[in-house]
């Protein structure tokens, strides 16, 4: 456990607990109101108040002339109910009076258009003046509440790309990208060599004639593209330190962290992680549900959400920085932004608390306190309606700040699985935009995989590439489409160390220029003992899309190779059509471990069958068959959750005496925790 983060929970409650947190505007409400919010907190079990990233405005309503005298009552009331504050730079809105004076910080979109202050993220990373605005008043704030007791740590900023506003496409931008680029590679026929820039006449003479890659009638080029894609999450990663750094000069012992989100890929959250001492995100599970295009919808999700990809993202930030993680908005009750709204379901504010806690969760915090009556999201709920009574989330946040009180789960070790999925944001990137795959989602096909090793109760830290492997006893890595040698190296001497490693079509195909390797897997090859010989990809199942693994037939879609095995073992063979016979799936034992290449987009049952191998190869204990459809179980340190994120109550056979939470059948959208294992159980559909 981060040691930062550990004194700051101990400091806060006098105890190692798990908390419970709320986001909160003091900013939109009657200074008389403030008391009687905070004492409510207070009762709740509320132990973190994050505040302050909207506020700019208010902390300098003009130019130079500073005003927290009102945030500094706030803290003091809230330090005087026993809790702690959280802070947040307000720089995701700069105001009106900043935008006017620097018009030119503004965002400009890939045609051109510019984004206008009235909403938030309007300001670009690039911007020399924004980041000189930003020092300023970061350094302010941070100086005014360097010595209060009560203020513990920071957020910075809020939500960096949301509304998709990470990359942006201004003259900034432009400058800024040939900058990068000279540093990268030197001179400029280094870049053009790695590019490739004699294709369609795009040779660059100069650094100084580099543009951020805007509208065109076509395709940008790939390898452009790519290093556009690093640049940008670099520099959002460059603004974040600075940030830091500010907010640590001002009080070594204050925590930093942001709040990452949901499917949202432009920014590489390691890479941003590496300068936090804690990453967290938010959490809006039937929101992501309610975004999806209609026929996608089903009334589970629209209830509850998606369990597989609301565990994928809390294995993913518990990995970004040094662990364990935070949520720093968790969804409240109904919510504005999706185009319909759908009330979750009854106790789901509990279930999402307990799900973040089962996956290493230190911190639950609530958006927002109270629904708002002014602005853009009125029709927000909150753990308390407009008028103060509280509402749906209150109760829920309440009953699991009891509920983690009695498990002293905070007390707990963070999870600690022997299996890693590497999620490599480059391959995700570089794979946006190809030809010959256009339905390959790099995310959609991670979480195939991921989905497959949950489905057997198995624990997954999800890390980057250059993770150390040997804490692991299997790592899985889908579509490492990028890939370059030293990558390569550290995977075989992960295998031939006795590890279990499985890989997946599409690996290797690209060089770090974003070139194609000769051959794929590139420089995986040697190691999987096969080539990929030809590939065809579906966008329908009009085409024999049947392989055979094993003695049983599967389906898949989206992508399929036919391989060309050396010193590799075939297990899986396409059958029908033109490519049948030909090998899909290669197996390989080298020095004391062993690799299966899966070359395509697996059904769920090929998946499983194909990871239960490899958990095997690797010693990984995991269940004798799947668990149900939306079940899932996550153990930490001794005990272990059974998540029903399921419309049906399913029946578990724990024995009484272990449950310490709920029964051995698991309702619809309920939880059930027992002292154990995640082996340690059968779960059956009622
Ligand atoms: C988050 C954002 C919050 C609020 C919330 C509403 O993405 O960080 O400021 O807008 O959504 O659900």
């Amino acid at each position: 456990m981060n040691e930062k983060t550990e004194s700051v929970n101990t400091a806060a409650c006098g105890k190692t607990s798990m908390s419970i947190g709320v986001c909160y505007f003091p900013e939109h409400w009657p200074e008389d109101r403030w008391e009687s919010d905070i004492e409510a907190m207070a009762d709740c079990g509320i132990e973190y108040v994050r505040m302050g990233e909207f506020a700019w405005s208010r902390f300098e309503p003009e130019p130079g002339q500073y005003d927290t005298a009102w945030l500094e009552r706030v803290v003091d009331l809230i330090g005087d109910h026993g809790m702690k504050a959280v802070l947040c730079t307000p720089t995701a809105t700069p105001p009106k009076w900043l935008v006017d004076r620097y018009p030119e910080i503004r965002q400009t979109e890939r045609d051109g258009t510019v984004r206008e202050w009235g909403s938030r993220r309007h300001y670009c990373f690039n911007s020399e003046t924004y980041r000189q605005e930003t020092e300023r008043i970061v350094t302010e704030l941070a100086d005014r509440f360097a010595q209060n007791p009560t203020v513990v740590g920071w957020q910075t900023d809020n939500e960096y790309g949301v509304h998709g506003t990470l990359r942006c496409y201004c003259d900034n931008c432009s400058a800024a990208f040939g900058e990068w680029l000279r540093e990268k590679y030197g001179d400029v026929e280094t870049l053009n060599e790695t590019w490739g820039t004699d294709f369609w006449s795009q040779h660059h003479t100069s650094f100084d004639e580099i543009e951020a890659p805007g509208h065109t009638p076509t395709d940008h080029h790939p390898s452009r593209l790519l290093d556009y894609y690093r640049f940008t999450s670099d520099r959002v990663r460059d603004y974040n330190r600075l940030q830091a750094d500010v907010l640590r000069e001002a009080n070594e012992e204050w925590f930093v962290t942001h709040n990452f989100m949901f499917d949202f890929t432009e920014l590489d959250a390691f890479d941003v992680g590496s300068d936090l001492d804690f990453a967290s995100w938010d959490v809006y599970p039937t929101g992501f549900a309610q975004s999806k295009p209609e026929s996608e919808q089903t009334a589970a999700d629209l209830r509850i959400g998606d369990l597989a990809q609301t565990a994928l993202h809390h294995d993913l930030y518990r990995n970004a920085a040094d662990g364990p993680f935070w949520i720093m908005e968790q969804q409240p009750g109904s919510i504005n932004w999706p185009p319909t709204t759908s009330q979750p379901a009854e106790g789901a504010m509990r279930l999402w608390a307990h799900h973040a806690v089962a996956h290493g969760c230190d911190v639950v915090s609530y958006f927002r306190w109270r629904r708002c009556q002014q602005g853009q999201e009125q029709y927000h709920s909150g753990l308390r309606r407009a008028d103060g009574a509280p509402d749906r989330g209150y109760h829920d946040a309440a009953w699991a700040a009891d509920e983690f009180e009695e498990l002293a789960v905070g007390e707990r070790a963070q999870p600690d699985p022997s299996v890693a999925a590497v999620f490599d944001y480059e391959s995700h990137w570089a794979l946006e935009k190809v030809d010959m795959g256009p339905t390959f989602d790099y995310a959609s096909h991670f979480a195939t995989v991921y989905e497959a090793l949950r489905g057997r109760s198995v624990g997954v830290d999800i890390v980057p590439r250059d993770a150390d492997f040997r804490a692991y006893d299997a790592v899985v890595v889908p579509a490492l489409h990028v890939l370059d040698d030293e990558a390569a190296d550290r995977l075989a001497a992960f295998v031939r160390d006795g590890g279990s490693l499985l890989t997946t079509a599409r690996t290797g195909e690209k060089t770090p220029g974003n070139q194609l390797h000769p051959t794929a897997p590139g420089p995986l090859a040697d190691l999987v003992g096969a080539t990929v010989d030809n590939h065809e990809s579906h966008a329908t199942d009009t085409l024999e899309t049947t392989v055979e693994y094993d003695g049983d037939t599967f389906e898949y879609h989206t992508w399929g190779e036919w391989l060309s095995p050396d010193a590799a073992a075939v297990v899986g063979k396409h059958r029908g059509g033109v490519g049948d016979g030909r090998p899909a799936i290669t197996h390989r034992s080298v020095g004391d471990g062993s690799v299966t290449y899966l070359g395509v987009w697996p059904d769920e049952a090929l998946a499983d069958a194909v990871v239960t191998d490899v958990l095997a190869a690797g010693g990984v204990e995991h269940l004798d068959s799947p668990l149900p459809d939306r079940v899932q179980v996550a153990e930490r340190d001794g005990l272990t959750w059974v998540f029903n994120y399921g419309a049906h109550a399913v029946e578990t056979d724990l024995p009484a005496g272990d449950i310490v939470v709920g029964d051995a059948t698991v309702p619809a959208y309920d939880l059930t925790v027992f002292e154990g294992a995640a082996t340690d159980i059968t779960v059956e559909e009622s």
